[in-house]
């Protein structure tokens, strides 16, 4: 890429997206072995620091927050997950594996997209290219369980992209559960449970986790007995996060601490629509009129084109609505694994807050 005068601006790969270049290099030199392997050496490095030796499931390379703009590398207890934003990242991936396999001797490494949704026609383009790839080894033929901070999760490489935990959220889990202790747990749109195992692992007396997909909460309910806990404790609930708080609110059921994380969109077996930028306030509302004196309501958005500041104000709306005064003790972002450049602080996407009524 050369500018006006022939100045050199820096080497990358031409992209056929919303995005024309991925910069790779900010001085003209080759992208060759000598120059990757130094970059994913760095990234390593950082995860060396950060990551707690009783973590073994944690992201290695975090896009361009890690120089590799479009790429992300994911290690799950030996077995990596390379997730390409975009096919014009494709040639850098022969090197990626050629680091793996000398530094880390991973027993597989899948390689798998994740298409930007406002790229609708370049998804439909690629089609079959976009099936997952397994580069080393094969997909292993159960689930992997990865500790983090001691806790086990079960995650399933061979599926989707999201092998079944969030490992952006650990720093919040560590610090959410050991104030669940004794205290009841109402974990929505719980997928495989994570914060109702870190909970119950911290001592929580009961925790019920709500998802529409049954398939994630037996999975939930594997993570539960994979680290020892009596399943009495763990209810799961495959229903609407909304039918559900209705009906606490009608049995005057209440709970000490309600976990909210929605998806972006979603659609109920009704047909009823969850719009995370229309609901937040209507459904912090609905969570409010559940949660006990005393409680915590833990709210986490991913949705990175939502500002912290818009963000907090739906969450006070909802308090506004539902006539509730809240006191903010946590605002947090992703962990260190997922970092953001000094360049590029759109990069903190994720919003966490817990406030306390
Ligand atoms: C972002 S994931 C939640 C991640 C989870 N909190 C964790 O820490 O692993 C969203 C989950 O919400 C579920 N879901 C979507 N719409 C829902 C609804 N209306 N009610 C209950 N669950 C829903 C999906 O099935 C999915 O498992």
């Amino acid at each position: 890429m050369h500018g006006a005068g022939g100045k050199v601006l820096g080497r990358g790969l031409a992209d056929a997206g919303f995005v024309a270049v991925r910069v790779y290099r900010h001085d003209g030199g080759p992208l060759d072995d000598a120059w990757l392997f130094g970059v994913l050496d760095r990234a390593a490095a950082l995860r060396d620091v950060v990551v707690a030796p009783d973590t073994t499931g944690y992201r290695l390379v975090h896009g361009e927050a890690d120089g590799l703009p479009g790429v992300r590398i994911d290690w799950w207890d030996h077995h990596a997950v390379i997730v390409l934003d975009t096919e014009a990242a494709r040639p850098l991936v022969d090197g990626v594996v050629r680091w793996l396999v000398e530094r880390r001797a991973p027993r597989s490494v899948r390689l798998c997209y994740r298409l930007d949704p406002r790229d609708e026609a370049r998804r439909a383009q690629a089609g079959d290219a976009l099936d997952p790839t397994w580069l080393v080894g094969h997909p292993p033929r159960s689930d992997v369980a990865v500790r983090e901070n001691g806790i086990v999760y079960q995650v399933r490489i061979g599926g989707a992209p999201d092998v079944g935990l969030y490992a952006d959220l650990r720093d919040v889990r560590r610090w959410f559960a050991p104030m669940m202790a004794g205290r009841r747990v109402l974990n929505t749109f719980a997928f495989t449970g994570a914060f109702s195992v870190a909970s119950l692992v911290g001592g929580a007396a009961e925790a019920v986790s709500v998802d529409l997909s049954e398939e994630s909460l037996d999975r939930a309910e594997a993570n539960v007995v994979a680290n020892g806990i009596d399943p009495v404790r763990h209810t799961a609930l495959c229903d609407d996060t909304f039918r559900v708080l209705d009906r606490f609110r009608r049995t005057g059921e209440t709970f000490d601490a309600i976990v909210l994380d929605p998806p972006a969109f979603s659609r109920t077996n009704d047909g009823d629509v969850w719009s995370a930028k229309r609901d937040w306030p209507r459904l912090v509302a609905a969570a409010l009129r559940v949660l006990a004196p005393a409680g915590l309501l833990l709210a986490v958005s991913n949705q990175g084109e939502l500002s912290p500041r818009n963000y907090r104000g739906l969450v006070e709306e909802g308090f506004r609505k539902a006539g509730r005064e809240g006191r903010e003790i946590l605002w947090a972002t992703q962990g260190p694994d997922f970092p953001s450049s000094t360049t590029f602080p759109e990069g903190r996407y994720l919003k966490v807050g817990c406030w306390s009524v």
